[in-house]
C-alpha cells in the first residue's frame, strides 16, 4: 500500500505535498512524512499516526523549499514508528517507497558488508543506502538512482530526492502504479491521478519498469531497457470536489445513506434510454462467444463475485468460476479461449486483482472489470471496463461500492440472458421494472435503521457471533462478517445454514449470537430449520428477514430485524444494507475508528 508524491514547483512544497498526501491517506494511515530540498538543502520531517500528526509538526516545525517528496504508510516492514516512516534518507538521497522489496535481506547483508549501518526495521532503507553507495562510488544522482534499480526485486513505486538539486527527482515503477503530472513549469509525481488533482489534470502514467528523470522544464522517461519511452499525455477527469461527510458523523454512514441514489444512477447507465432492455456501454460484451465466466476479486469485492455467481448461473446459465485473487495468481489455473475473465474492485489498484488479470492476458478471449475508480491500472489494463458509478468511497469498509458492483453485476448476469436466449421477454421485463423500483426499496431498508442500531449494540458485547444464509443470503453472511470483523474487532464468522451442522455447530451456547439472513423465499423453510437448530442449544438469534418470515418465524428469536418486501433476485442487494448498519452501530457502541480501522488501508497495492 502507501502512497507516495513528489513536486517540483514554484511554491511551498510542503502545504501543497500535504494536501496531496490527505488525497492518499485511503492507501495507509500509520506514518507520514514529507522532504524537500531548499536551496540545496535537504531535510524531512516525520510523524507516526495519521496525517494530522505531520500537519501538526510542520507547524511547529516548518520546512521550507519548492522541491520536496512525501509518504503516507502502510507498515509492512517494522513497526509504525517514526524511524520506520518515510522519507528514508542515507546522506544525500531521500526515498518515498510504495511496495516490498523482496531481495532486501541480500541487499542488507552486501551494504552491512561494504560497512553500511541501518537505523530501521525497512526494506526501503536498502535503496536509500544502496543509492548512497554508488554515489560514494563517484556516480551522479540519476545514474546511482539507475543502477539501484537495477538490484531491486519485488513490487515497488519510488521517487527519489537528492541534496544540492532543487530540481531533479527521479521516479520509477515496477508491480505498483505511478504517475506523473505536468505542470506549467511544474511536475508532479503521485501513486495516482487524484493524489494530482488539485494540482493538474495533465497526466502520464509510467508503465511496468519504466522510470523517470524530471526536471521542471522535461520528463525523461525509460522504460525497462533503459531506453527513450514515449508515453501518452492524457487529460483526465477527476471530481475536484473535496468530499466531505455531509452532516454525518462518520463518511460510512454517508455511504450506506447514498446507496438509493448511487445505485440508481448505476441501473439508469445500464438500461437502454426506453429502459425496455440492458444496454452495455460500447464497446460491449457479446456472451454468445463465452462457455465460461471466471470472476476473481478480494475482500468485499470477491463477495460481490459470490453473489453474481448464483445470477450468471441460474439467469444466464453460464458456469461460473470465483476465485480469490492471491490464491488465483498463483495456482496456476487454465483459462482456455471462450473464456470470460472478469475482476472486480473498488479501487482498480489491489494487487492482486491487478496480477491475477495479467495472468489471464492473452489466455481468456476477453477481459472485462468492474470498477469504481475509471483511472484506475485494472480499468486501463482491461478489454472492457464497466464503471460501478458508486463516487468516491472514503470510508474503508466498502459499503456503496459492494452494492453498486452487486446492481452491475447482476445487470450483466441479465444482458448475458438477454443475448444467450435463456429469459423470456416478459421474465426481462419484470426484473428490469424491479430494479428501477429497488431504489424506492432501499430507502424503505434504511428507515429499519433504529431496530438494526437497537441490535448492534446488544451485539457489541458479544466475543464471537456467527452469520448464516443460504442460497445468495450465504454470500452475504460472509460480507456481513467481514464488515463486523474490520470495523468492530469483533470475531464473525459466516456459514452455509446447511453446513453448521457439520461442524460450527459446536460453537453455540447463549453467549455467541447467530445473525440469520433469511427473505421468505424458496430456501426460506431450511434455514428457519437450521435456526431452529442453533435455538434449542440456546443461540441467540438475530432474524433480518421481511413480513412473511417475521409472521412465520420469529417465535422465540432474540430480536427480529423486518425488511421491506423485495423480488429475490434482488434480495442480496437489499439484505447488504442491513449487514451494513449492524456493523456500522457495532463499532459506534464500541467507540472504534469506523472509517479508518486498525491496521486495514483502502487500497492494497502489495500483495
Ligand atoms: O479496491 P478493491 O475492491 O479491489 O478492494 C478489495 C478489498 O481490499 C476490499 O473490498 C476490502 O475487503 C474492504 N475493506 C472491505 O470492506
Amino acid at each position: 500500500m502507501c502512497g507516495i508524491v513528489g513536486i517540483l514547483g514554484k511554491h511551498e512544497a510542503a502545504p501543497i505535498l500535504v494536501e496531496a498526501l490527505k488525497r492518499l491517506e485511503y492507501r495507509g494511515y500509520d506514518s507520514a512524512g514529507i522532504a524537500t530540498v531548499n536551496d540545496g538543502v535537504l531535510d524531512r520531517r516525520r510523524a507516526v499516526g495519521k496525517l494530522v500528526n505531520l500537519s501538526d509538526l510542520l507547524v511547529h516545525e516548518p520546512l521550507l523549499g519548492k522541491a520536496g517528496i512525501g509518504h503516507t504508510r502502510w507498515a509492512t516492514h517494522g513497526a509504525p514508528t517514526v524511524s520506520n516512516a518515510h522519507p528514508h534518507r542515507a546522506g544525500p538521497i531521500a526515498v518515498v517507497h510504495n511496495g516490498i522489496i523482496e531481495n532486501f535481506r541480500e541487499l542488507r547483508e552486501e551494504l552491512a558488508a561494504s560497512g553500511f549501518s541501518f537505523v530501521t526495521e525497512t526494506d526501503t532503507e536498502t535503496i536509500a543506502l544502496l543509492t548512497q553507495k554508488y554515489m560514494t562510488d563517484g556516480m551522479a544522482p540519476v545514474e546511482a538512482a539507475h543502477k539501484t534499480l537495477s538490484r531491486l526485486d519485488g513490487a515497488f513505486a519510488l521517487a527519489f530526492l537528492f541534496e544540492g538539486e532543487d530540481d531533479l527527482l527521479i521516479a520509477a515503477r515496477k508491480g505498483s502504479p505511478l504517475a506523473i503530472g505536468h505542470g506549467d513549469g511544474e511536475v508532479f509525481v503521485g501513486s495516482d491521478a487524484i493524489a494530482m488533482a488539485h494540482l493538474t489534470d495533465q497526466i502520464t502514467y509510467l508503465e511496468e519498469g519504466d522510470s523517470a528523470i524530471l526536471t521542471r522544464t522535461s520528463v525523461e522517461i525509460r522504460n525497462a531497457d533503459g531506453e527513450i519511452a514515449n508515453r501518452e499525455k492524457r487529460t483526465i477527469q477527476i471530481d475536484q470536489t473535496r468530499v466531505d461527510k455531509a452532516g454525518h458523523k462518520h463518511f460510512m454512514a454517508k455511504e450506506i445513506a447514498e446507496q438509493p441514489t448511487v445505485i440508481g444512477e448505476a441501473i439508469r447507465h445500464y438500461l437502454a434510454a426506453d429502459g425496455s432492455k440492458i444496454a452495455l456501454p460500447d464497446p460491449g460484451i457479446d456472451f454468445t462467444q463465452f462457455d465460461r465466466v471466471v470472476m476473481v476479486a478480494c475482500g468485499t469485492a470477491y463477495f460481490a463475485c459470490m453473489t453474481a455467481k448464483y445470477w450468471f448461473e441460474q439467469v444466464a446459465r453460464l458456469p461460473v468460476e470465483i476465485d480469490i485473487a492471491s490464491e488465483f495468481r498463483y495456482r496456476e489455473p487454465p483459462v482456455g479461449g471462450r473464456t470470460l475473465a472478469l475482476f472486480v474492485s473498488q479501487s482498480g489498484e489491489t494487487a492482486d486483482t491487478l496480477a491475477a488479470l495479467r495472468y489471464c492476458e492473452g489466455k481468456a478471449s476477453k477481459i472485462v472489470s468492474v470498477v469504481n475508480v475509471p483511472e484506475s491500472s485494472i480499468a486501463r489494463e482491461s478489454d472492457v471496463a464497466l464503471p460501478i458509478l458508486a463516487g468516491t468511497e472514503i470510508g474503508v469498509a466498502s459499503t456503496k461500492a459492494f452494492t453498486c458492483q452487486l446492481t452491475v453485476l447482476l445487470m450483466l448476469a441479465l444482458a448475458a440472458a438477454q443475448q444467450r436466449g435463456e429469459i423470456a421477454e416478459d421474465t426481462l421485463s419484470q426484473h428490469l421494472a424491479d430494479l428501477r423500483a429497488l431504489p424506492g426499496l432501499l430507502n424503505a431498508t434504511l428507515d429499519r435503521e433504529p431496530t438494526l442500531r437497537d441490535a448492534a449494540h446488544n451485539l457489541s458485547k458479544a466475543r464471537d457471533i456467527l452469520f448464516l444464509g443460504r442460497g445468495t443470503m450465504y454470500p452475504l453472511a460472509h460480507e456481513g462478517a467481514l464488515k463486523l470483523k474490520e470495523i468492530s474487532y469483533i470475531h464473525a464468522e459466516a456459514y452455509a445454514a446447511g453446513e453448521l451442522k457439520h461442524g460450527p455447530i459446536a460453537l453455540i451456547d447463549n453467549k455467541v449470537p447467530v445473525i440469520v439472513m433469511a427473505p421468505r423465499d424458496a430456501l426460506f423453510d431450511k434455514t428457519v430449520s437450521n435456526m431452529q437448530e442453533v435455538m434449542a442449544r440456546d443461540g441467540k438469534v438475530v432474524l433480518i428477514t421481511d413480513k412473511a418470515g417475521a409472521t412465520e418465524a420469529s417465535d422465540g428469536v432474540w430480536e427480529t430485524a423486518v425488511m421491506p418486501d423485495v423480488p429475490p433476485l434482488l434480495a442480496p442487494i437489499l439484505y447488504a444494507l442491513p449487514a451494513q448498519l449492524l456493523a456500522y452501530h457495532a463499532a459506534v457502541a464500541m467507540g472504534t475508528d469506523v472509517d479508518q480501522p486498525r491496521n486495514l488501508a483502502k487500497s492494497v497495492t502489495v500483495e
